[in-house]
């Protein structure tokens, strides 16, 4: 499998609107995406860069807020009430390649290949097959459009 670059660091937040104005406000962030639901996922989700270096991309906070009383990440507020980290995302060129690769290592996939926030295919592993990251793994984008907004 081929590692590709950090996509974006997932943070769950109680408040989408509250880490919003940390980011802006402490860290200095200037570019918010519009937040959105990802139904399918349970959350609301808003993402925020942080600048690359040479006009290269850089990568990106992922805030995720609890979407409706089942969201997944609810349990996971509910142990960190201000918001905690929440997992990693890395890029590969092909999903259904790395899925191979991680299952052929015996690693632990949290449900099937789906469309992430990005709206393309990710997939999740379990935290303790991974050195305790909850681990997301992205398909690449086709067209490099996340970035230039
Ligand atoms: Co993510």
């Amino acid at each position: 499998m081929k590692l590709g670059r950090l996509n974006h660091i997932g943070v769950a937040t109680p408040s989408i609107a509250e880490s919003i104005r940390h980011y802006r406000d402490v860290m200095g962030a200037i570019s918010f995406h519009e937040p959105f639901d990802l139904e399918a996922q349970g959350v609301k989700v808003c993402f925020v860069d942080t600048p690359g270096t040479n006009g290269m991309n850089g990568t990106q906070i992922e805030l995720i807020e609890p979407l409706g009383p089942d969201s997944p990440i609810k349990a996971f507020l509910e142990k960190n009430p201000s918001g905690a980290q929440h997992h990693i995302c890395f890029e590969v060129p092909d999903i259904a390649e790395a899925r191979t690769h991680f299952e052929g290592l015996g690693k632990r996939i949290l449900g099937p290949t789906r469309i992430g926030a990005h709206g393309t295919p990710i997939f999740f592993l379990h935290p303790k097959d991974m050195m305790g990251q909850l681990t997301e793994i992205m398909e690449s984008p086709k067209e490099n459009t996340l970035w230039t907004s």
